[in-house]
């Protein structure tokens, strides 16, 4: 990955990055991952995911380049494992972390079409992954990112979690587990202000990306806008290669324009 774009992402670094992609075994952050790695601007890269040491492609890119990628396991919507995590890394500063993990369905979890199909726990799961995951690996990888050059702490988030664009109804705990995790980050991005001032926190929305997220929703996907996961990396890079101080807290889409609350 050699755009010009993305070279600006870790131009105003004096130093090689170190980066973290946790969800790095799924469709996006596997994408992510790779081209991460084909950047000369990094140094390293921590994949994660619960079980990243079982995902063949993440086993095959670490033994591809094994002084400049670790995999890991860690589960974020557990702070204990997050804690051990951040304490494992080979650095002791960040600059780049993406979180691309999330949760929409599972053997026993179908998004939700009626309000009579919402369960307590299914909420606790999407919201655990979706919602808490995210604000938790905040808390243990922001004090990774306290220096005194630029750094990025993205999360994937999604368009559904905008609550005045919801006009379709249905997907509650998804839906609202998406939202809350936009409150809760942009609510650390305006403490950040303060605690850390070269920081920029993005959430980002994909668009649609063939995933295994993604697969059972993909019927009614107009042409041309099912993006393969590595196109839909190259766009986030972009993306969050204009991430800056001054529009930390943003809600931002693959193409750059601002998704409204
Ligand atoms: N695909 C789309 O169309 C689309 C659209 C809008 C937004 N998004 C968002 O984009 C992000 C990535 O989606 P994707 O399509 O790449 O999904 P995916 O292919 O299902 O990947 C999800 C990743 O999250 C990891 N994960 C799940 N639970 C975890 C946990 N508790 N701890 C750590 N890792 C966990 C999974 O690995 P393990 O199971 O091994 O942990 C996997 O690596 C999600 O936030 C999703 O909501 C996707």
């Amino acid at each position: 990955m050699t755009s010009p774009i993305v070279n600006h992402l870790f131009a105003n670094l004096n130093e090689p990055a170190q980066v973290l992609v946790i969800g790095a075994s799924g469709g996006i952050g596997l994408a992510l991952t790779m081209q991460l790695l084909g950047h000369p601007g990094v140094a390293h890269v921590t994949a994660a995911a619960r079980h990243a040491d079982s995902s063949t492609a993440l086993v095959a890119l670490a033994e591809a380049h094994p002084a400049r990628l670790t995999v890991t396991n860690a589960d974020i919507t557990n702070s204990a494992s997050l804690q051990a995590l951040a304490a494992s890394l080979v650095t002791p500063s960040l600059h780049l972390v993406i979180n691309a993990t999330g949760l929409l369905h599972g053997s026993e979890l179908a998004p939700e079409k009626t309000l009579s199909a919402v369960t307590e726990v299914n909420l606790q799961q999407v919201f655990a992954v979706n919602a808490f995951g995210p604000i938790l690996l905040a808390q243990a990888m922001l004090p990774l990112m306290r220096h005194n050059t630029s750094a990025v702490f993205a999360s994937l988030s999604a368009r559904v979690g905008s609550i005045s664009d919801n006009r379709l109804g249905g997907w509650y705990a998804y839906r609202a587990a998406k939202t809350a995790q936009n409150q809760l980050l942009k609510t650390a991005s305006i403490e950040c202000r303060r605690t850390h001032p070269r920081l920029s926190i993005q959430l980002l929305h994909p668009g649609t990306v063939d995933s295994a997220l993604s697969r059972p929703f993909q019927r009614g996907v107009a042409e041309g806008k099912l993006f393969d996961p590595a196109r839909a990396a190259a766009q986030l890079l972009t993306v969050i290669a204009t991430a800056t101080p001054a529009n930390s807290g943003r809600f931002v889409a693959w193409d750059g324009t601002e998704v409204p609350w």
